[in-house]
């Protein structure tokens, strides 16, 4: 579909030793340095939060992928991890149509402190849905924590999250595991797309 370009732009490791850029990219909105400063601190905060008690990280798949692998190693207390596979996309589109459980959730949380880690708040749909099956299970705590919460003041009801790394304005996204049509998760950055650059004006909120 699309022109979607599979390859990888080398013109930026071959010009001196930068990061390769996909020729696909409009711009980058947060940086895989802000990531990994941002990511080391909402460790800390989780940390603070639940004081060495052992905690389940249930991590929503695919998106959340990288961000749960580079988490995971900032956090010293004991942890387990569990993840489930929420679809809310039909593929190519760029707004949640309805929310469906690929990989359903089988462990058993019965007195867990379980922490959901989601890529990124957009409607909350999937959150909600989340967090309304963990109510059937009988953890001792349910937190949500994100890496990008979109801006959405057409929907001043959306639940709120826990922990958040980064507040974005309603753009949509790619890179460090986030996916346009499952593609464009291995981007190091967080980044806009030329074919998506055009709904916004200018770049509000970017993170160097
Ligand atoms: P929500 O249910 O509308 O909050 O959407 C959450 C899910 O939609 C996330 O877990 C992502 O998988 C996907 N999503 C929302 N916005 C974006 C985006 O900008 N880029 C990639 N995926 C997104
Ligand atoms: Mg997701």
């Amino acid at each position: 579909m699309s022109g979607i370009d599979d390859t990888l732009s080398l013109a930026g490791a071959q010009a001196g030793g930068g990061p390769a850029v996909h020729s696909d990219v409009a711009y980058t909105l947060v940086s895989q340095e802000a990531i990994s400063r941002r990511v080391a601190e909402l460790a800390r905060e989780i940390a603070v939060c639940y004081q060495g008690r052992e905690i389940t990280i249930l991590a929503v798949l695919t998106g959340s992928l990288v961000f749960l692998a580079d988490l995971m190693r900032y956090l010293s207390m004991p942890l387990q991890v569990g993840v489930v596979s929420v679809s809310s996309y039909r593929s190519g589109a760029t707004r949640p149509l309805d929310v469906r459980f690929t990989i359903p959730l089988t462990d058993d949380l019965t007195g867990r402190d379980v922490l959901i880690l989601d890529d990124i708040l957009d409607s909350g749909q999937t959150l909600t849905a989340l967090c309304a099956l963990l109510d059937e299970q009988a953890a001792a705590s349910v937190r949500t924590c994100v890496l990008l919460r979109k801006d959405r003041p057409d929907l001043p009801q959306r639940m709120s999250v826990d922990f958040v790394g980064f507040d974005m304005p309603d753009e949509f996204v790619v890179g460090y595991g986030l996916d346009y049509d499952n593609r464009y998760r291995n981007l190091p950055d967080i980044c806009v797309l030329k074919c998506h650059a055009a709904r916004s004006a200018g770049r509000p909120g970017e993170h160097a």
